[in-house]
């Protein structure tokens, strides 16, 4: 069975649209769908980002269904990464998928970018209660790194005492950002 890793374009969106929900659902994000305007509109920005550069939204295809996805993106990683690395945010395979290869398919996918970004370490966000999530990567040779938080943006700014209204809705400066790593990275 042959299976093939592409980067997703904006007229595969509805195509993709189910997974992403399903991806978000079992991550523990949300209990149910929510309205597919909406998934499209956060993967839409996902394609806009990717075309600066240093950012890529995979589709994993057998045949014309699709059947796992994958973001990722070159990280910074802190002080306990020597250079930048690539940071997996999802890698879901389709649960009537499972077990085919699809995940190995597009980990190799996420690995030969890393490679050829000259980027020796790759990191992913396990959900914490996706213990079989963490034993197939360990499997793949990841171990425990970061304890990582989350706070909201609005949240923070009213801790720290900010005023002004935050913008949340076009993303452009986080696009601003990834094209500046992609331009660091040569891509
Ligand atoms: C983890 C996941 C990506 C694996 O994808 P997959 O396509 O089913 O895995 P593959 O078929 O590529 O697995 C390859 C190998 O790993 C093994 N494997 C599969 N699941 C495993 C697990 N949970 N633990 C250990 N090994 C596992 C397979 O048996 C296979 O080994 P084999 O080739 O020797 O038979 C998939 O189960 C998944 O999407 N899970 C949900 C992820 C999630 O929580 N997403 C939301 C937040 S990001």
């Amino acid at each position: 069975m042959d299976i093939a890793v592409r980067d997703v374009t904006m007229d595969q969106l509805e195509q993709v649209a189910p997974l992403w929900d399903q991806a978000w659902r079992v991550s523990g994000r949300r209990r149910t769908a929510v309205p597919l305007a909406l998934s499209i509109d956060r993967m839409r920005r996902r394609v806009d980002l990717a075309a600066g550069g240093g950012y890529r939204f995979l589709g994993a295809w057998i045949d014309d269904t699709p059947v796992g996805i994958a973001t990722v993106s070159l990280t910074d990683g802190g002080p306990m990464m020597d250079a930048p690395g690539v940071h997996i945010h999802v890698l879901h395979v389709d649960e009537e998928h499972r077990n085919r290869r699809v995940g190995t398919a597009l980990l190799t996918e996420v690995t030969r970018w890393a490679g050829s970004l000259g980027s020796d370490q790759v990191v992913v966000d396990v959900p914490p209660a996706s213990r079989d999530v963490a034993r197939w990567y360990a499997a793949w040779g990841f171990g425990p790194y970061l304890n990582r938080r989350v706070g909201t943006t609005s949240g923070i700014r009213r801790r720290l005492g900010m005023r002004g209204p935050v913008d949340l809705t076009n993303g452009r400066g986080r696009l601003a950002a990834a094209t500046a790593m992609g331009r660091a990275a040569g891509r």
